[in-house]
Order: structure tokens, then sequence, then C-alpha cells
């Protein structure tokens, strides 16, 4: 399992926990910035991890801005990108449960690293279910391709 990951400013600091949750749970973590407490636009970062999963070079994602929310509605412009903004733990298993998300964001002005650390837990460690779920995803693949081919 290879992860990108990225914030903004008001994410860094969570995102540097994370990134040393990542090492702990011995999953490989590329770290595309921001770097620094310097303001940046999370658009610049939502893109660089979006690309990378988008692509298949990396199997997941995790973004982090102030909220999550400007990072998913980035994140989920990108083909083959299914972003879930989780600031909660029913919502990470849900996530990934029902909706195979590939992309986990979370709110680093909402979230702290206690939280964070059980959510990125349960994240990776709960399977897709298949099945119907399965079928809905397909759905939304075939609104995807319908924008792709404009
Ligand atoms: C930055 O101030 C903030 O707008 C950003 O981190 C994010 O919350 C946007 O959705």
């Amino acid at each position: 399992m290879r992860v990108a990951i990225g914030s903004d400013h008001a994410g860094v600091e969570l995102k540097n926990e994370i990134v040393s949750i990542l090492n702990e749970m011995k999953i490989e973590c590329i770290d595309l910035g921001t770097n620094g407490p310097q303001s940046v636009d999370y658009p610049d970062f939502g893109d660089k991890v979006s690309r990378e999963v988008s692509s298949g070079k990396v199997d997941r994602g995790i973004l982090i801005c102030g909220t999550g929310i400007g990072m998913s509605i980035v994140a989920n412009k990108f083909p083959k990108i299914r972003a879930s903004l989780c600031n909660d733990l029913f919502t990470a298993k849900m996530s990934r449960l029902h909706n195979d998300a590939n992309i986990l964001v979370i709110g680093g002005r909402i979230v702290g690293k206690d939280l964070a650390k059980e959510i990125v837990t349960v994240w990776f460690g709960t399977e897709f279910e298949g099945g119907r779920h399965a079928n809905r995803l397909g759905k939304i693949k075939l609104i995807e391709e319908r924008f792709l081919k404009k």
C-alpha cells in the first residue's frame, strides 16, 4: 500500500502527525507538502495528491485543510477519485464500506491528533463491502465518463 499525503498551512500540523502514524503502521507514505506554516492555496496540494491517486501511481491519498471542504471539492474533480471528508469515526468506516473511498480528507482545524489516529486506523482497516455498493459506484463511473467524453 502506497499513500500520497498533502495539506495546506491549516492542515500541516495534523499532516505531520499523520505521516508519523502511517510510519508506525508501516504504510509507505509520500509527503507532497506543504511543509511549513506559510499560507498556501489548498488546490495546489489537492492537485498534487489527487493526480497521484487518479493516475494509479499510488493506491490511496490523504488530504488535510482547515475544514476538509476545499480539499474534498478539489479531489473529487479528478477521474477515479472518491474523496470522503471524514471528521468522525462513523463516516470514516462507512466511506470505506459503502463508497470505497480512495482519498481520506480531514479537517485540521476540527480534528485533534488522537481522533485523527483512530480515523486513519479505521479507514485503512476497513474493506469495501462490494455488492449493491459496487453497482452504485458503477453508476458514478458512468456519470464521470459522460463528462470525460465532452
Ligand atoms: C484556509 O484558511 C482554509 O480556507 C482552508 O484550509 C480550507 O478550510 C478550505 O476549505
